[in-house]
């Protein structure tokens, strides 16, 4: 969703916002814009479309001199996509201009009292208010003038802005929308994310909800609504720039692939001491897990996904009944949540509106939030009792590969730990299942070699207009993010079905042709598999099926296979997903797709 850069320094601020914002355009956006003060004036340059035609505009920054500026990239909300509602907004008198990312809610409210005010609006956007709302409480004094603004201002926000009378100030502003403070030398910066300033400096500051910073070249000041100045803490990020390029390969989504073998061992390698599991800063005492009465999982999109896996690892490891609900449902159907419930929110983000929603609902329910986050210091891992990151590193791809890898082996370590609390496993199945999970990664490793073989049958494959992806138990959880996988990239329309289901309604799509991805892997289900694999061949359906060395004989009844290494039951979804991304990758790149950047998606989903 919509980024943003804020500069206050010595350097050109225009070729800096325009590379910050340039690292955020994976968040998703369908216009941009800059706000430049040039020693004189607020000068403002937008574009509609991709951030290019901005740079060309401004001549790669060389247009539009000036140390101090802001810039947005806007995902539309409210209003068309245009040069008229992007970012950033001008008050009238054109002494202010401000970017923001997140939705005022009560904006028409304002609006109209500003109207009365005889202050009229050429935009249809929510933002258009703060710029206006500040030009009318302004009394000379950046900072005391952002305090009332802020007191009206109800919804989400993170906001920079800017004003001709103040050329050495950034002010910001944040609620329920992240942003973040670079620090650098003689110069600072605010940013959606660390990635956008990452190649000028690794200090961070992360500003907390209804907090506002005031920013000059040398100082950085944050107060909390009563303008008390608030001591935070300074963080430095280790994540190394070469994670934020592309390294050398065409797409992010393809690198994060392959980056996959490391991070899920980095992950695992993380939490296991002398093959125990061990989560340091984290109070699950036995008593607490012994009482539980239900796990219930909250996330969206792909990481909802991971928590349709987890549901039956913890069922059969633990015996807790397991709810997995999607955020953006959780949060208004009156949830059954109480202090026995254990809530585990999945996030890669961090800043997910509808997966933070949920966490707040369940907190208020009495329950204890454990959330599996791979942004640091993030908005969901601050809401939470418990934080387990994973250590995927900076995700750019819009489309999850790695960071979806690492929540899942997360989730088996987790339910190691609550298993041996619990005494709910014997020494030799934990060992078993902790030792092969240390083997999961180089089991990973061998799927990204055959990717050949994978990207040719993506070329058989790529002009086909329906796809479905069945299986059983975890097979059918994997399915889900195999057909999400390629529908959000490829822009094929896809489903994806428990095998045994499908006979119920669905199989009437199936028609000479049709393409069936069959998950086979759980090999107590197998030959049930085999069952649903005939009834979709016996009415015309092309088969690829993915299952694991020990199944040659999927061959009588599939007309493609892809095998991946044989690893324990609920271990499988990390190998078999695999094959499914980068089935989708080569299908997407064969049709020509923005594979990083999919149209009308972001990767940040900070509004409800
Ligand atoms: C799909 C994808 C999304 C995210 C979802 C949740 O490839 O990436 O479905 O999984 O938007 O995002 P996070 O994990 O940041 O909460």
């Amino acid at each position: 969703m919509c980024g943003i850069v804020g500069y206050v320094g010595y350097d050109q601020a225009t070729p800096l916002i325009l590379s910050g914002l340039k690292k955020l355009e994976y968040r998703g956006y369908d216009s941009a814009g800059v706000a430049i003060y040039d020693g004189n004036k607020l000068n403002l340059v937008k574009a509609k479309g991709r951030l290019q035609i901005l740079s060309d505009k401004l001549d790669a920054g060389a247009q539009l001199k000036g140390h101090l500026g802001i810039g947005h990239t806007r995902w539309a909300t409210h209003g068309e996509p245009s040069e008229r509602n992007a970012h950033p907004h001008v008050s009238y008198s054109g002494k202010f201009a401000v970017v923001h990312n997140g939705i005022i809610e009560n904006y028409i409210k304002l609006k109209e009292k500003l109207l009365n005010n005889g202050i009229n609006f050429y935009s249809e956007t929510d933002t258009e208010v703060i710029a206006q709302l500040f030009d009318y409480y302004y009394n000379g004094d950046l900072l005391d003038t952002g305090l009332k603004v802020m007191a009206e201002l109800e919804g989400s926000y993170a906001l920079g802005i800017i004003c001709d009378d103040k050329p050495g100030e950034l002010l910001a502003m944040k609620k329920d929308s992240p942003l973040i403070i670079g620090l650098g030398k003689n110069e600072n910066f605010i940013a959606s994310d660390i990635t956008a300033v990452i190649n000028r400096t690794r200090d961070i500051i992360r500003l907390d909800d209804n907090e506002v910073a005031l920013l000059t070249s040398s100082n950085v000041g944050v107060y909390d609504k009563d303008k008390r100045l608030l001591s935070k803490q300074v963080s430095c990020i280790d994540w190394d720039i070469a994670s934020v390029e592309k390294s050398g390969y065409e797409h992010f989504m393809l690198k994060e692939i392959m980056e996959q073998p490391k991070v899920i061992r980095d992950t695992i390698k993380s939490k296991i001491e002398n093959g125990e599991v061990f989560f340091e800063n984290i109070s699950l005492e036995k008593e607490y897990i012994k009482r539980l009465s239900k796990i219930c999982i909250v996330a969206c999109g792909s990481a909802y996904h991971v928590g349709c896996i987890a549901k039956y690892i913890f069922e059969k490891i633990l015996r807790i009944p397991v709810e997995v609900e999607v955020a953006s449902e959780f949060r208004y159907k009156e949830p059954i949540i109480d202090d026995s419930v254990l809530t585990i929110a999945i996030s890669q983000s961090g800043e997910t509106a509808d997966t933070l929603a949920a966490i707040r609902e369940a907190k208020k329910l009495g329950s204890k939030v454990l959330s599996i986050v791979n942004v640091i210091g993030s908005s969901i891992a601050a809401a939470s009792d418990e934080v387990l990151y994973t250590l995927a590193g900076p995700e750019v791809a819009v489309a999850t590969t790695k960071a979806y890898s690492t929540q899942l082996a997360m989730v088996y370590l987790l339910a190691l730990y609550m298993a041996n609390k619990m005494d709910k496993i014997d020494r030799s199945e934990y060992n078993n299942y902790v030792n092969e999970l240390l083997y999961l990664p180089s089991k990973v490793e061998d799927i990204l070699k055959c990717r050949d073989e994978i990207k040719s049958l993506a070329r058989k494959f790529y002009s086909c207009k329906n796809v479905f992806f069945i299986g059983r138990n975890i097979d059918y959880a994997v399915s889900l993010e195999g057909s999400l996988k390629l529908k959000e990239i490829s822009y094929i329309h896809s489903e994806a079905y428990p095998a045994g289901e499908l006979k119920h309604g669905t199989i009437s799509l199936i028609e000479e042709g049709t393409l069936v991805v069959a998950l086979a892997n759980n090999n107590s289900l197998f030959e049930k598999m085999i069952s649903n694999i005939k009834e979709v061949k016996s009415r015309g359906a092309t088969v690829l099926s993915i299952t694991n060395e020990k199944h040659q004989e999927i061959d009588e009844v599939s007309d493609y296979k892809i095998l991946i290494p044989d690893t324990i039951d609920i271990m499988s979804a990390s190998l078999e997903v695999i094959p499914l991304q980068i089935f989708a990758y080569y299908i997407a790149l064969f049709k020509g797709c923005d594979i990083d950047k999919p149209r009308n998606l972001a990767k940040s989903v900070t509004v409800e």
